[in-house]
Parts: structure tokens; C-alpha cells; sequence
């Protein structure tokens, strides 16, 4: 089954061929292709171009007059998996206090882990399923979903079959993280290692067993688990083939960059605090840095430095990080306005972030993140917008007006 898109008014992100990321001054460029055209077969991207050069006939032929085509968004960190909220702790946090001292007296990823280990299964998997559909709805074509709110074996567990279960019955590519390191459970909380042991003992074999997690995160961090610890979990995990991709300078800069380069970690993710040293150690790596904004937006801490990222030549891809506690929003669009408003990044650097780079940060920059002959048919068409700008410009505006998935129009 051929569709054939014609009159786009702009096809963005239009690799001829594909590229693993965008470092540095590169970032500023975004290939498009205006008065184009794009052919789709079945679940796959096989041909764009000029409209001069349209393919004579398809079996079904869109208009899309004054309408852009984007490649779906690729939101490489998020904790989608949670049970119910926490705006208790929003309320706390307007009246003064700060997310460490919630996090002090038993709010914080404790209080979603309490609720999380007495929800079931099926309850667990509605309330996340729920979201899933928002997310996409808003332009997300791939996903990342972290564990990390269970924090005893069977909780864990339950976390990444309901990730496996939502991967069987949703249309877009999720790639699971196992983040046991998350916090310390308050059963453990005189004795770190206890956990930690829970974790390379019990866990890790489980879910390596059972198949369950492609990557391992740990929240490095300050009250959370030091650079020792980070490096004893990433060293256990390697013996399973589970590849990093952690939670780094989010308060505290510890040296979190340095252990995960080393671990040769795929991403490193938050960054609102980061150091020459850490720039360095970034220099010398393969490792994507990830910025959340839309969680310093939420809890008022420093954005991350994405022009010091960027201007020191290494790329940047950008993220949601939706969860219950730091940001309640898995909205794509707000990141990449959020990015251009805050991170003081261009559209052009912003959407880049948010696709071809944000597919590396999870492995999948073969699949998806640009419109390229081959990749998945993931793509949205906008409203009848002016320039690719209005669209972090417009910001809080919903523009898309279509989403096809795998060739399919949701
Ligand atoms: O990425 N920083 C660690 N984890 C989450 C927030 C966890 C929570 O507050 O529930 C984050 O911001
Ligand atoms: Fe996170």
C-alpha cells in the first residue's frame, strides 16, 4: 500500500543519507525540502523530493497544502510507568519548601514508589497506556521508559512487564531502562549497599532472564548514589549487555560525566549543573548529553547549559524526563519551545535535538528521527503554519494536525 504526500509546503529533517547525530555548529543546519513531496510503502519511507519530481501514481494521494511534514519527535528519557500523582508535593514546593526536603520527609520517588507497590498489574498498565496515547497524540513517535519507581524486585518487575506489555500493543518503538538505582527504599535507607547488593544479586539476573531492559540508568546524585556506587551498578550491569544511560548533574556535580564516559554510556541525561572538566570528559566520548527543560521550567532549578554544549562542538539532544514528581508533562513541543525560549537554542538546533539526536540517545537512529529513505513512515503534518519556527514560537499551541505511525494515520 503506497500513500504519496504532495504540495508540502516544507518536509523537515530530510537526510538523503543517514547520520548517526548532529555535534556542535552542524546543529544549526536543518535540512528541509520546500514544495516536496513524500511516498510511503506500508510502514516505510521510500522515496521524497521537488514537486516536479512526483512519482506519476499511488494508491492513495494527500494534499497537504500549507501544511509542513516533521519527523515524529524521539523522547529518549522519560518515567511514563507511575501510580497516580503527586501534586500534594507541587502545593509543598509553591509554599517554600524545596524538592530535597519533600524528598526528606518521605515524598519524593519514595512516596510514587509506596504508591506504585500497592497498585496492581492491570491498574498500573491503564494508568500508564493512558499517558502513552497522550504522549503520542502530541507528536512522539519513539519512546524510552524507565523503571525505577518500584524499588523491591517484584515492584521492578512490574514495572518493566507493564513497559513490555505497552511495547506489544502500541505501534512506536519504546526502549526500556532498568533504573533500580533510583533512591534508596526506606527499608535500606541505614544500609546503601544492602540495596545496592538487591540490585546486582536479585535484580539484574531477573530481568536479564526475562529479557526485560535494554539499557540501566542510575540517579547519580547527591543522597542518592555516589560515583562508586554508579560505577559497581554499571560495571554489574555490563555483564548483561545493558548499555548506560544516566541521571547526572541534576543538583550536584560529582563526577557523575566522568564515570559514565568511561562506562562508555550512551546518554547522559539532565546536566542543569556542569563544569569545564565535565565538557572535557564529554569531548573525549561517544556519550549523548540530554537537557530536560521542561523540569527545570517545573522545579525552578538552572537550565542545562546547552549553549556551552553546543558551542564546545558536542551535540545535544533534548527530552521530556515525564514523570510524577520532577515533570509532570510529557508535551515534545513545550521541550522544543522550552529549548529556544531557555536553552537560548535556535529552531534549527532545537529540532535537531529533539529528533535525529534524541534517536541516538536511544539506539534508534536508524529507525526513526529524520525523513530518510528507509526509516519509519513516523511523522506528523502540521496546521497551515508559516515557518518551521512558529512551532517552537507558538508555544502551549498544539499545531499538529495529523500523525501517521508506521504508514498508518492514527
Ligand atoms: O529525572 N532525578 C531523578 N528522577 C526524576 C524525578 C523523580 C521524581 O521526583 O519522582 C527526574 O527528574
Ligand atoms: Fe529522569
Amino acid at each position: 500500500m503506497t500513500k504519496l504526500f504532495i504540495n508540502i509546503k516544507e518536509l523537515i529533517q530530510v537526510r538523503e543519507t543517514n547520520i548517526k547525530k548532529v555535534s556542535g555548529k552542524l546543529m544549526a543546519i536543518l535540512p528541509t525540502l520546500k514544495n516536496a513531496f513524500l511516498l510511503i510503502e506500508n510502514d516505510i519511507i521510500i522515496d521524497f523530493g521537488k514537486m516536479e519530481n512526483t512519482p506519476k501514481s499511488a494508491d492513495k494521494t494527500i494534499d497537504c497544502t500549507g501544511k509542513m511534514i516533521f519527523p515524529t519527535w524521539v523522547d529518549s528519557h522519560t518515567h511514563i510507568v507511575f501510580a497516580g500523582n503527586r501534586e500534594q508535593e507541587f502545593v509543598d514546593r509553591i509554599n517554600g519548601f524545596s524538592y530535597e526536603e519533600i524528598a526528606n520527609k518521605g515524598g519524593g520517588i519514595l512516596n510514587s514508589a509506596k504508591k506504585l507497590q500497592a497498585t496492581s498489574f492491570d491498574d498500573l498498565y491503564q494508568q500508564s497506556a493512558k499517558r502513552l496515547e497522550e504522549v503520542i497524540a502530541l507528536g512522539t513517535g519513539a519512546i524510552e521508559i524507565k523503571s525505577g519507581y518500584g524499588l523491591t524486585v517484584e515492584a521492578e518487575l512490574k514495572m518493566l512487564r507493564v513497559i513490555k506489555k505497552l511495547k506489544e500493543n502500541y505501534n512506536i518503538p519504546i526502549k526500556t531502562t532498568f533504573l533500580g538505582a533510583h533512591a534508596i527504599p526506606s527499608e535500606f535507607k541505614n544500609n546503601k549497599e544492602g540495596y545496592i547488593n538487591l540490585i546486582i544479586d536479585e535484580m539484574l539476573p531477573k530481568i536479564a532472564d526475562e529479557n526485560l531492559a535494554d539499557f540501566i540508568d542510575v540517579f547519580c546524585e547527591v543522597g542518592y548514589f555516589s560515583v562508586d556506587d554508579t560505577h559497581r551498578i554499571l560495571s554489574a550491569a555490563k555483564k548483561y549487555n545493558l548499555i548506560p544511560k544516566i541521571h547526572v548533574n541534576q543538583f550536584n556535580v560529582i563526577g557523575g560525566i566522568e564515570i559514565a564516559t568511561k562506562h562508555n554510556a550512551l546518554s547522559v541525561d539532565h546536566l542543569e549543573v556542569l563544569n569545564d572538566e565535565d565538557i572535557i570528559h564529554l569531548k573525549n566520548a561517544e556519550t549523548m548529553p540530554v537537557a530536560l527543560p521542561s523540569c527545570s521550567f517545573f522545579l525552578g532549578i538552572p537550565y542545562t547549559p546547552a549553549r556551552k554544549i553546543i558551542d564546545a562542538g558536542l551535540p545535544l539532544a533534548l527530552a521530556t524526563d515525564y514523570n510524577p514528581g520532577s515533570t509532570p508533562s510529557g508535551n515534545m513541543n513545550f521541550v522544543v519551545s522550552t529549548a529556544c525560549i531557555k536553552l537560548k537554542m535556535t529552531p534549527e538546533e532545537a529540532i535537531n535535538a529533539a529528533t535525529i539526536n534524541g534517536a541516538f540517545a536511544m539506539n534508534l537512529e536508524d529507525k526513526v528521527g529524520s525523513i530518510t529513505k528507509g526509516k519509519l513512515a513516523n511523522f506528523f503534518i502540521t496546521k497551515e503554519i508559516s515557518s518551521y519556527s512558529f512551532l517552537p514560537y507558538s508555544f502551549g499551541s498544539n499545531l499538529i494536525e495529523s500523525l501517521y505511525l508506521k504508514g498508518k494515520k492514527q
